[in-house]
């Protein structure tokens, strides 16, 4: 019997024990046959973080590793020796060596790390061998990828999940948590966005992945090799699910509500210019490169309910981090920016309160239950939380709380904001991707259901 045909069988066993301490052994006789067995494809940075905190986890096997870096291969098998366990199968011997990956018996769950272009591609096929899939934002690129993994999931009734860490940040989950609650009353407006200073990520000298130089591309490394190429051809938001992710599980969308359409309008590209010249000087051949993603791109959508979201794609300048949250209902908001809060009778009025207290009030119940291991030790934090969810949900088998729907409308954000853009801001209907099921679909219970 396969792992996962034993998990499901001993689901009802377990029941409630979604709240179970990772380190329990998941099986109800703790026997190694009842792990959840692994294979990695795409361990770079990301990947090998998700690996080192895997490597942690007693309910788990790594049986497979692949990468076309030999490099990052050596590295995680290292580690993988290090911490006791059995050496996985290899893989990455070409870009499509993965495939030989997704053909084992013994991998149950795949998560996918790779660039971008690769994302929607493996998890399809992922999901055609009947693997619960997970993968990294952003879920797919184009309209057509964001139909494939919806498409694919309702043929083959296998899930996957969009490994969105940010929906698991304490403060996020602690304001869903009001959220719920009805602590803002019913919702009006949003605001979310990736706002990171990313020009370290986008070029380096070859050697380091952030040790400075102005490469990208072959010279370069890690997401230098790949990333700052959609910032030379594409102009569009091509990063939104970290801020859209946390509001869209707020909203309920495809839960009762959904994204119904977008305008989205771009700055001037100066930023990773300026950064070139700054740093190779204006005869270096990357000077010559027209970027065409404007710096600063900001799009407007709106939902069934009647909410508007504002998202922001800022990576090109000069700036502290911050993904600029505002949650706002008909009683007050909550804005990450500041800190702060304003809540109708309870505030003073015009008067904003720290939002330290409120936060503190509405930790988020999975938080209370495993925040001190996943912030401690190296446990990731957040990132503990969406493996965990990840874990949980494959040995399962049951649908993910962030699952194809999602993957596909929050990944919708890029391509429409790049046609929105080439006609001056035009709206961009979003398609329907429950085909009419958002409408009779319930609320995630973040709160009962979440593991
Ligand atoms: N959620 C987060 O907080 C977070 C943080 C960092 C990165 N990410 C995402 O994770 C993904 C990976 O980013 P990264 O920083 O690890 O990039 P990276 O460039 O360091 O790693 C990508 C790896 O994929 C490998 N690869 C490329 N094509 C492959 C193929 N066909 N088969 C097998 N391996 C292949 C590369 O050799 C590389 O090792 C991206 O989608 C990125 O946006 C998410």
């Amino acid at each position: 019997m396969s792992t996962r045909r034993k998990f499901i069988k001993n689901a009802s066993i377990i029941g409630a024990g979604l709240f179970l301490a990772p380190q329990f052994s998941y099986s109800s006789n703790g026997s190694k046959n009842d792990k959840l067995n692994i294979g990695m494809i795409g361990v770079g940075l990301r990947g090998t973080h998700h690996l080192n905190n895997l490597l942690l986890r007693k309910d788990v096997n790594i049986t497979a590793v692949c990468d076309i870096d030999p490099v990052r291969i050596d590295l995680v098998l290292k580690s993988i020796e290090n911490a006791g366990a059995k050496k996985p199968e290899v893989f990455g011997k070409n870009e499509y060596d993965y495939r030989n990956l997704l053909a084992l018996e013994e991998v149950d769950a795949v998560i996918i790390s790779t660039p971008w272009l690769w994302h929607t591609l493996m998890t399809k096929e992922a999901m055609l061998a009947n693997k619960y899939a997970g993968v990294e934002v952003s879920a797919a690129n184009t309209l057509e990828e964001c139909w494939d993994l919806v498409n694919t999931h309702e043929q083959t009734g296998t899930h996957m999940m969009i490994l969105e860490n940010v929906n698991y940040r304490r403060d996020v989950m602690a304001v869903l948590n009001m959220v719920r609650q009805n602590v803002f009353d019913e919702l009006v407006h949003f605001r979310c966005g990736y706002q990171h200073d990313l020009r370290e990520v986008k070029f380096n000298n070859g050697k380091q992945p952030y040790g400075g130089g102005v490469e990208f591309g072959e010279k370069s490394t890690s997401e230098a090799q790949w990333r700052t190429l959609h910032s030379v051809k594409r102009n569009g938001d091509v990063y939104p699910t970290h801020g859209i992710g946390p509001i869209a599980a707020m909203a309920n969308i495809n839960r009762g509500n959904r994204f119904v359409s977008m305008t989205s309008n771009a700055t001037k590209a100066i930023g990773l210019h300026n950064h070139v010249v700054k740093g190779g000087g204006e005869n270096h051949p990357n000077a010559k490169i027209k970027f065409k993603q404007g710096d600063v791109i900001t799009s407007v959508i709106e939902t069934a309910n009647q909410e508007t979201i504002v998202v922001t794609h800022d990576c090109n300048l000069p700036r502290p981090y911050s993904l600029g949250f505002r949650v706002q209902g008909a009683n007050g908001l909550w804005e990450v920016d500041g800190n702060r809060i304003y809540i109708e009778g309870k505030s003073k009025p015009h008067q904003w309160d720290t939002a330290t207290s409120w936060l503190e009030k509405y930790d988020h119940p999975l938080w209370k239950k495993y925040g001190e291991y996943a912030e401690g030790a190296g446990h990731g934090g957040m990132d503990f939380f969406v493996l965990n969810a990840f874990v949980e949900s494959a040995k399962q088998n049951i649908a993910p709380p962030m699952d194809a729907y999602d993957a596909a409308a929050w990944s919708a954000i890029t391509p429409l904001s790049e046609v929105s853009i080439e006609k001056n801001g035009e709206p961009q209907e979003f398609p329907d991707f429950t085909r009419g099921k958002w409408v009779k679909r319930q609320p995630y219970n973040w709160i009962k259901d979440s593991h």
